[in-house]
């Protein structure tokens, strides 16, 4: 088969690629991927020299550009993560956000209808179900859960699932959605909670909580994800969403509690700070139909997992320098360079 990944420079794409390059040597992949702030190449190093991979630079918004790659790669499968993922980010300029998440999705859509994409799968979230309360754990988010997005971030993909699902009804396009709850684990940009925590508390800084850190999240391995979207994509029927998560609901507070504790740091180093507009209370996946219909259940536990991920950050703090001095995004000029000279 030959796949598309998009947005696979990110910090789930790109745990998705390095997984199943390895896993798949008899598949091609190709990644497009516009390097915004979030794409890293030094995430790709590895697969870069796999000899079922290829990377382009690309807006997936970007009609031209990605009916020219279409037209020459003949992708059996499209896997789009590309978007932009940041909640704080998409209540700063939602503009970006709605280009990428919801237009981008189109433009991608249309490439698979006009070139005979057998697949085209969406990688959504659980966001796109609003919240739950705190004190009804009983409730937990099903794929029929009414959409009810909070920030434009969640909107956005809220869009894009609608319009996953028309194109499904009208032009048969074979489709898929997975919605997963919070990822954590290597490679992720030190923006979101988990290595933005383990970054501030290793230097010794104060780890602004939002409001009172009583929100709730659910954790999930970002390897667990990936698997899940691997099988989605293979066993998986055209036309279904799937929710993925592994019941491992966390509050905040919990997890900062839990990272300070792993770097024997004091619990005074927590600073509650002005709440997120909007903020969701509580996530809550529900993952009964991807296990009984396709057999997935996530292999890792959030309490291995988490203490695996602090190591991660700990030991790779090259690929963290590089982000915090933006050193990272010289990587794709040295990239054409060496490109030009083979
Ligand atoms: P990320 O921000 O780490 O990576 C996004 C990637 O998309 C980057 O490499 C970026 O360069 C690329 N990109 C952005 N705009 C693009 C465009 N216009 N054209 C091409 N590439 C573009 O995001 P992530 O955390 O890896 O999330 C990946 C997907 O998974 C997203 O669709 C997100 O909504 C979804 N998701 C994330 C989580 C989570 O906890 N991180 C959970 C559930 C679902
Ligand atoms: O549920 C899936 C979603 O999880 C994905 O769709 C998003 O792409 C991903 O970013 C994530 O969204 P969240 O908003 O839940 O993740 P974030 O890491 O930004 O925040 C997690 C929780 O921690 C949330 O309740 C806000 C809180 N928080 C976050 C930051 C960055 C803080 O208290 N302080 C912080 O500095």
């Amino acid at each position: 088969m030959k796949i598309l990944v998009t947005g696979g420079a990110g910090f789930i794409g790109g745990n998705f690629l390095q997984i199943m390059t390895e896993k798949y040597p008899e598949d091609f992949y190709v990644c497009l991927d516009k390097l915004t702030y979030a794409g890293n190449m030094e995430t790709l190093e590895e697969v870069l020299k796999r000899k079922n991979f290829r990377f382009a630079k690309g807006d997936i918004c970007d009609r031209s550009l990605v009916d020219d790659l279409f037209r020459k790669e003949k992708f059996d499968v499209v896997i789009n993560f590309a978007a932009e993922s940041h909640v704080d980010r998409s209540i700063e300029n939602p503009s970006i956000f709605l280009e990428t998440n919801v237009l981008g999705v189109q433009v991608l859509m249309d490439a698979c209808r006009k070139y005979g994409v057998r697949r085209f799968h969406q990688v959504s979230t659980d966001e796109v179900y609003g919240d739950l309360p705190l004190e009804r754990k009983d409730l937990l988010f099903h794929e029929d859960t009414p959409l009810k997005a909070s920030s434009p971030y969640s909107a956005s993909k809220a869009a894009a699932d609608l319009l996953v699902m028309a194109y499904h009804r009208t032009f048969h396009l074979g489709v898929t959605i997975s919605r997963c709850s919070n990822n954590y684990g290597p490679y992720q940009f030190p923006e979101k909670l988990i290595p933005l925590m383990i970054e501030k508390a290793r230097k010794g800084e104060k780890l602004p909580v939002y409001g009172d850190g009583r929100n709730v999240r659910d954790w999930l391995h970002v390897y667990d994800h990936c698997e899940a979207i691997d099988e989605i994509v293979r066993r998986g029927k055209e036309g279904e969403i799937y929710n993925v998560g592994g019941h491992n609901e966390r509050s905040n507070l919990e997890v900062v509690k839990t990272i300070l504790k792993a770097l024997g740091k004091e619990e005074n180093q927590i600073e509650f700070v002005k709440d997120r507009p909007g903020h969701d209370r509580r996530y809550a996946i529900c993952p009964d139909k991807i296990e009984s219909e396709i057999g997935w259940k996530p292999k890792h536990s959030f309490e291995t997992g988490i203490q695996e991920t602090i190591r991660w950050n700990l030991e790779n703090q090259q690929w963290l320098r590089h982000v915090e001095s933006g050193e990272y995004r010289q990587w794709i000029q040295r990239y054409e360079t060496l490109e030009k000279n083979s």
